[in-house]
This record gives C-alpha cells, sequence and structure tokens, in this order.
C-alpha cells in the first residue's frame, strides 16, 4: 500500500493487493477526499450503508424522489436484498468517504433491454459535496480491469442531478434510445 503516495493525484489509481486479483477495494485520491469503492462488501458493511442512508423516511424520499421506471424502493432492508443478489454478473461496489459508507454503485442488467446499467445512490446527508461525481469518475476507470467492457446509465428524464453527474464524467446521451420518462446515457 506503500504505493499510494502522492495524495491529489489527478487520475484514479487501481490498487492490486498483493496475491488477489481483482482487488476488492480500489483507492481513488482527489484532493482532500479520500474515496474507496469495496467491491463484495461484507454484510456488515452492507448493514453500514442501511443505517447510514436507507434508514429514515428522509433517505427513502431521497431515494425515490426520481423513480426510474416508476420502480420505488419501500424499505432499507428490499434495497439490501437486491445489492447481495446481484447474480448475472452483475457487481455492487459500496462508496467509503472516510471510512464511512456513504452510498453505492451497482452494475448488472436487471431490466433485459437496459443492458449494463450501473445505479448510484449516495445517502441524502452525504450529498453536494461531490461524492457521486468521484466515486462515478473511479467506477468508469476500475471498469477494464474488472471485465467491464460497457457502462450505460439509464435514469428518469426529471433527474437532473444524476445527469449532471454523468454528464461531468463524460457519458452521453443517447438518442436512439426512446422509452417514456427514461432517458440512456453511454460512457465512451
Ligand atoms: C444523484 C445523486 C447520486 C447525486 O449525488 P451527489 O453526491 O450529491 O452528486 P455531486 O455532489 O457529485 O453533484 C454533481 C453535480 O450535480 C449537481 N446537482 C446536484 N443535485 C442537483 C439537482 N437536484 N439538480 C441539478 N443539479 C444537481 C451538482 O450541482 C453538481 O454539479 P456541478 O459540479 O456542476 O455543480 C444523489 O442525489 C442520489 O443518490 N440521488 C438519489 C438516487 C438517484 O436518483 N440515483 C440516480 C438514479 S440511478
Amino acid at each position: 500500500m506503500s504505493a499510494l503516495s502522492p495524495i491529489n493525484v489527478p487520475v484514479p489509481l487501481i490498487v492490486f493487493r498483493k496475491g488477489i486479483a481483482p482487488p476488492d477495494e480500489i483507492l481513488y485520491f482527489a484532493s482532500n477526499m479520500p474515496l474507496k469503492l469495496i467491491r463484495n462488501p461484507t454484510e456488515d458493511q452492507l448493514q453500514e450503508l442501511g443505517r447510514n442512508c436507507l434508514e429514515s423516511a428522509e433517505d427513502l424520499a431521497h431515494i425515490n424522489a426520481h423513480p426510474y421506471r416508476n420502480v420505488t424502493v419501500e424499505n432499507g432492508a428490499q434495497l439490501l436484498d437486491f445489492l447481495r443478489n446481484q447474480g448475472n454478473g452483475g457487481h455492487c461496489f459500496l462508496v467509503s468517504q472516510d471510512g464511512e459508507i456513504v452510498g453505492f454503485i451497482n452494475y448488472g442488467s436487471v431490466i433485459p433491454h437496459h443492458r449494463n446499467a450501473f445505479g448510484l445512490v449516495i445517502g441524502k446527508r452525504y450529498t453536494g459535496r461531490g461524492v457521486a461525481t468521484t466515486a462515478l469518475s473511479q467506477f468508469l476507470s476500475a471498469a477494464p480491469a474488472l471485465g467491464i467492457v460497457e457502462i450505460n446509465g439509464y435514469c428518469a428524464t426529471a433527474n437532473a442531478a444524476i445527469i449532471r453527474v454523468m454528464e461531468i464524467n463524460g457519458m452521453v446521451r443517447d438518442p436512439s434510445f426512446q422509452e417514456d420518462g427514461t432517458l440512456k446515457f453511454k460512457a465512451n
């Protein structure tokens, strides 16, 4: 881990822990914001996600503000179960900032014609600090090392925040995708 310095490196660094490939932890350093994506999280880490981001009525209202395809999350347990059972080549990454679980990115083909799609949630109390932007940047950079070759983002048309996060990360809208109330963005 000593090879991780210096801080303030402008591009993501992928760190392979000795003897383990691909990594379970992928580290990214932005100025003053150490952010980590945790692949294959433990049950304790998932429970922390639930406590920090999925517990209160306010947390759920935040997540459900712009329901994707009108699907809403009824409670944290339901969402944690979904993350535990990604299957079909899916991935679940928890977003950790300064050692605290603040959100997640999931990836896979849950909806047949929405293939290779990522989802991104940052808990309400951690929003507005650039966490989602940095987490998506790290995920896009780490994807090839994880064998992920295509990344699409599907979202509600009115979800300005995630649209902005994708655009900042260079993702572009696919105008050929036509579905009422849903937009598709592509990486590369
Ligand atoms: C969307 C979400 C991930 C953004 O997380 P975040 O950590 O607050 O995002 P950031 O701080 O990185 O903000 C990135 C940009 O979005 C902008 N933004 C944030 N909220 C916004 C809003 N409501 N309307 C418009 N722009 C918004 C920010 O101003 C920033 O742009 P800037 O750098 O040009 O100022 C978070 O709000 C969330 O989890 N929402 C609920 C779940 C969801 O809708 N997920 C997406 C569906 S897959």
